[in-house]
C-alpha cells in the first residue's frame, strides 16, 4: 500500500535495536496504526515502504546512512534492518519514517572491533515482564542507564489469559480489548500479546535507549514446555504447529536478524557476540532442544530419571557450539546469557531435599558436561546470567555444590523479574531455608527489577537494583546490593 494513505500514526509500539556486532546492528520497528487489533489496522497482504535513517546526532543534520525498507504484512508490517558499515564501538541515532509519519527516535551502539582492547562494559540484565501482574518501572530506570547494551533473557510475554480485575495493572486509561482474555495459541493470539506489550511506555524507552540482546524462556510459548512436549502432553503435531506461531511473532517483534528467522517450530536463537578482547557471550535456548522434564515440571527430588546422563538441557549441537566457543575464546570473561537457575537450590537442610526439575538442577549431566568443557578449555572468569524465577540471587559456581571447600569455578548472577510476582518482598518466606541450604547463595532478594552488571580487565561488579513495586507506577530505584568477582579469583565479594 502507498505510504501517504495511511491516515493514522502506524508507529504506535516505539523503535528497538539489537545484536550489535562490531560496525552493524539491526534496527527495528512494526507498523501497526490500530495496534489491539488483529493485523494492526492495515490490510491482510502487500507491503509498506519505509524510509530509515541513522545518524551521529539525535537531530540527524547529516545521517552517516539512510534508505528504504520494506515491512511486509506476512512479516505483520515489521522491519528487520541490518545496518552494516558503520563504525565499531560507536553510538548512533535512528528513526523511521512513513508518508507524514515519523517514528520515535532511538540511540543504539555498535561493539567494538574484533580484538579490541575494551576497558569496560556496562550491561543490564532483565527478563520475566508480566502484562497484568505490574507495571514495567524497572524499565522506565533501566532506559535512564549508561549502558553498552540490554540483555533480556525470557518471558518478554505470557501466554496467560489476562484477568483484568485481577491484575495489578489499572486498564482505564486504555480498555483491554476481550481479546486478551484467552489464552495465546494462534499466530494471530501472539502477535497481539506483543503488541499489548510494546505498547508500554516505558519497555519502549527501554528499547529506544539501548541495543536489546534477547533469549526466550518458555512463557513466549507455554510454560514449562521442553522441546516438542508441551506441560500438558499436547499432541505433538498440534503442539509443534503452536510452537511455530510463538516463534514466528518472538521473530517478528525482536530485533534479530535474518539468521534467526524461523523456519516452521525451528529457530536458532543460540548465538555469539564478543565485545573485543574483554567478552565474549554465548547466548543461550534452554528450551527447544531440552528433554522434558524429570519427575514433573516442578520441584522434586533428585533420582535416576533426572540423572540420567543422556539427558540434556542445551541439545547435542547446541553444547558443542558452547565448547567449542570456549576452547576458541580469547576473552578475559566468558558470559553466558540464558534462561533457568545454573546452580543447585536446595529448598531444605537436609542432605536429600527436593530440587528444581525445570533448571539445571534437573539436568545435572548437561551442567556437569558444560562445566568440565570449560575446565578443559581453560575458562577461568565464567559468568552464567539467568532469569526465569522472578527473584535476585548472586551465587558462587561450586565444582561440587556438595562439598563448600570445593574449588569456584564461575560466578552466577540470577536477575529478578521487570513485573511478574506483583510487587514482591525483600525476603521471600523460604528466605532463610534457601540461604541456609545453599552455602554458595550469597544474597537472595524477592523485589522486582534488574542487575547492573559491569566488567574490566579486573572484576565483574553486579548492582542487584530494586523498585518499591510495580502496583502503582512510578516507583523509585535503589541498589539492594553489590558484588564483584574477581579475573583469575572467582567468587564472589560483597562490594
Ligand atoms: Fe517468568
Amino acid at each position: 500500500m502507498a505510504p501517504q494513505t495511511l491516515t493514522e500514526n502506524p508507529f504506535t509500539l516505539g523503535v528497538a535495536s539489537g545484536d550489535p556486532l562490531p560496525g552493524s546492528v539491526v534496527l527495528w520497528t512494526r507498523l501497526a496504526p490500530r495496534p489491539y487489533q488483529v493485523g494492526g489496522g492495515l490490510p491482510p497482504t502487500g507491503s509498506v515502504s519505509v524510509g530509515w535513517e541513522i545518524a551521529d546526532d539525535d537531530r540527524f543534520g547529516t545521517p552517516v546512512q539512510s534508505g528504504t525498507v520494506a515491512a511486509p504484512a506476512a512479516d505483520n508490517y515489521t522491519v528487520h534492518l541490518d545496518v552494516r558499515g558503520l563504525e565499531t564501538a560507536h553510538v548512533y541515532y535512528y528513526r523511521f519514517h512513513v508518508g507524514q509519519w515519523t517514528s520515535p527516535v532511538g540511540r543504539t551502539r555498535t561493539a567494538p572491533a574484533a580484538g579490541a582492547a575494551v576497558s569496560g562494559l556496562r550491561l543490564g540484565l532483565a527478563s520475566c515482564q508480566q502484562y497484568d501482574e505490574g507495571y514495567y518501572t524497572a524499565l522506565a530506570h533501566l532506559a535512564r542507564e549508561d549502558l553498552d547494551a540490554v540483555l533480556f533473557v525470557g518471558d518478554y510475554i505470557y501466554e496467560n489469559a489476562i484477568n483484568a480485575q485481577a491484575g495489578a495493572r489499572r486498564y482505564t486509561d486504555r480498555p483491554l480489548p476481550a481479546v486478551f482474555n484467552h489464552w495465546t495459541v494462534t499466530l494471530d493470539d501472539y502477535r497481539l500479546r506483543y503488541a499489548l506489550g510494546k505498547s508500554d511506555p516505558d519497555l519502549q524507552a527501554a528499547h529506544a535507549s539501548h541495543p536489546w540482546i534477547v533469549t526466550w524462556d518458555d512463557h513466549e510459548v507455554e510454560n514449562n514446555y521442553a522441546g516438542d512436549i508441551s506441560q500438558h502432553n499436547d499432541p505433538v503435531a498440534q503442539f509443534r504447529k503452536r510452537r511455530a506461531a510463538a516463534y514466528r511473532a518472538y521473530w517478528e517483534n525482536m530485533p534479530l536478524r535474518e539468521a534467526q528467522r524461523p523456519k516452521g517450530p525451528d529457530m536458532i536463537l543460540y548465538r555469539r557476540f564478543q565485545y573485543g578482547g574483554l567478552a565474549q557471550f554465548d547466548v543461550l535456548d534452554t528450551r527447544q532442544y531440552r528433554s522434558d522434564q524429570a519427575y514433573g515440571n516442578g520441584w522434586n527430588y533428585p533420582g535416576p530419571e533426572s540423572e540420567n546422563p543422556a539427558r540434556t538441557l542445551t541439545g547435542a549441537a547446541q553444547e558443542r557450539w558452547l565448547l567449542d566457543g570456549f576452547h576458541a575464546s580469547t576473552a578475559t570473561w566468558n558470559v553466558i546469557p540464558q534462561q533457568v537457575v545454573f546452580c543447585r537450590r536446595k529448598n531444605t537442610t537436609a542432605a536429600r531435599s527436593r530440587l528444581s526439575m525445570d533448571a539445571w538442577d534437573g539436568y545435572p549431566a548437561s551442567r556437569q558436561r558444560v562445566l568440565a568443557g570449560a575446565q578443559q578449555a581453560g575458562i577461568g572468569n565464567l559468568v552464567v546470567l539467568t532469569g526465569d524465577v522472578h527473584v535476585h540471587y548472586a551465587m558462587d559456581i561450586k565444582k561440587d555444590f556438595n562439598k563448600p571447600a570445593s574449588p569456584t569455578l564461575g560466578v552466577e548472577f540470577v536477575g529478578t523479574s521487570i513485573s511478574s510476582g506483583f510487587d514482591g518482598v525483600d525476603k521471600p518466606a523460604d528466605w532463610p531455608t534457601m540461604t541456609a541450604a545453599n552455602p554458595h547463595m550469597k544474597f537472595y532478594n524477592g523485589r522486582r527489577g534488574y542487575v547492573l552488571l559491569s566488567l574490566d580487565a579486573q572484576r565483574v561488579r553486579a548492582d542487584f537494583r530494586t523498585v518499591t513495586g510495580v502496583r502503582n507506577p512510578g516507583a523509585p530505584i535503589s541498589t539492594a546490593a553489590s558484588f564483584v568477582s574477581e579475573a583469575g579469583n572467582p567468587g564472589l565479594k560483597r562490594a
